[in-house]
């Protein structure tokens, strides 16, 4: 039997939602893509002459009963009322990262989600890079031992782009933008409760909004992960840092490219103990001998799919009835509990004990 070909409309035909639709969606034969409504007339006229419907308002679109999913793909500051209207107008809803500004305005649709029965999901695309996964398979599959330190790092040095990133009214800033990722990637990698959230946030070049942070998250087993994105960086660190008690990972790029290095053994292979650096005398800090360790290279995983069918897939397999929801409200929802704490953190300069 055929399956159903779902019809979704975007609310916004910005940057983002020209990726879902143009990018991917017209390769996509379960999602045919009806038409927009974005505030801009531009990108309305835009839309327009590639074919699909310009919604001449909210409502039209909200009111369209062909309409089975709705995009919000807007600015950060209208996710919420837009979700919410296009749930209690019987739409399911794929919202864009970051979900809401706040974990109460992200509780609000889980509400009327719950209320309406319809589905609610966010693009939290990164979950699929190639480098966090060649990272987590690596943590995953024992290479390094215990993992005490997760290091993931984003920098640039060419600041933030113009328009509403630098604003704070509409969401702007790295933590929304980038740290919604990087926390959503560590936290469905780490299955534990963060106990403690400590974050510095910077406004280097951009006096209204974060553009750099520094932010360490403490889980249960007291693991830590420190999370960077920095826009204004002229030298970068590795993608990934990850040290565990057998062994030291890094990851430079996002072509997933990098390297375990562990000991072969842990008894001393080096014979002499105390060697004399440029640091002076020194047994903790002196070289190692390379013979006693082991180099394994590591590749960019090809059985991975990183693009955004990996968040219409179980979209379309939950509209279906086959399967549950990969990216589910209530894991978005920690993630933004834990920006909220972050945010708490950097303007009282204090660690924010958690249980999230
Ligand atoms: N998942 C990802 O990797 C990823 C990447 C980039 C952006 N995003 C997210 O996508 C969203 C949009 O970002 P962008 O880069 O496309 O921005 P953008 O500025 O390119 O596009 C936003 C569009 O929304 C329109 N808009 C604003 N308010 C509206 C409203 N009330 N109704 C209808 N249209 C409205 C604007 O006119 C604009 O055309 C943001 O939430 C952003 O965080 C996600």
């Amino acid at each position: 039997m055929m399956k159903k070909v779902y019809k979704l409309a975007s609310f916004g035909y910005g940057g983002m939602a020209g990726i879902h639709i143009d990018k991917v969606l017209n390769k996509y034969d379960r999602v045919d893509v009806k038409g927009v409504y974005d505030i801009n007339p531009e990108r309305n006229k835009a839309a327009a002459e590639k074919g699909y419907k310009a919604y001449a308002s909210k409502e039209e679109l909200l009111n369209d009963p062909e309409i089975d999913i709705v995009l919000v793909a807007t600015t950060n500051e209208c996710h919420k009322s837009l979700c919410i209207e296009a749930l209690q107008h019987g739409k399911h809803v794929l919202c864009e990262k970051p979900a809401t500004m706040t974990a109460s305005d992200l509780e609000d649709i889980i509400a009327v989600a719950k209320q309406t029965g319809m589905v609610f999901t966010v693009d939290q695309n990164r979950r699929v890079n190639k480098d966090f996964i060649a990272m987590k398979r690596c943590v995953e599959q024992g290479l390094l031992g215990d993992v005490y330190v997760i290091e993931s790092r984003v920098e640039g040095s060419r600041g933030l782009p113009a328009g509403w990133r630098c604003e704070k009214e509409k969401g702007g800033g790295m933590m929304l933008d980038w740290g919604v990722h990087l926390i959503d990637q560590i936290m469905y990698m780490i299955p534990e409760k963060v106990t403690n959230v400590f974050c510095k946030m910077y406004s280097i070049h951009y006096p209204e909004v974060d553009d750099n942070f520094r932010l360490t998250l403490t889980f249960e087993s007291g693991l830590t992960a420190h999370i960077e994105v920095s826009t204004n960086n002229y030298i970068r660190h590795p993608r990934w840092y990850v040290l565990g008690t057998e062994g030291t990972l890094q990851i430079d790029d996002w072509d997933a490219v990098g390297k375990i290095v562990k000991p072969i053994t842990q008894q001393n292979q080096w014979g002499v103990d105390i060697v004399t650096t440029k640091a002076g005398p020194s047994k903790t800090m002196a070289p190692r001998d390379e013979s006693t360790v082991e180099t394994i290279p590591i590749t960019a995983p090809e059985d991975v799919v990183d693009d955004l069918t990996s968040v219409y897939n179980p979209l379309v397999a939950k509209l279906d009835g086959e399967s549950e929801l990969t990216i589910t409200p209530e894991q978005v929802l920690r993630v933004i509990q834990v920006m909220e704490a972050s945010f708490e953190s950097a303007e009282t300069g204090k660690a924010i004990q958690t249980s999230i």
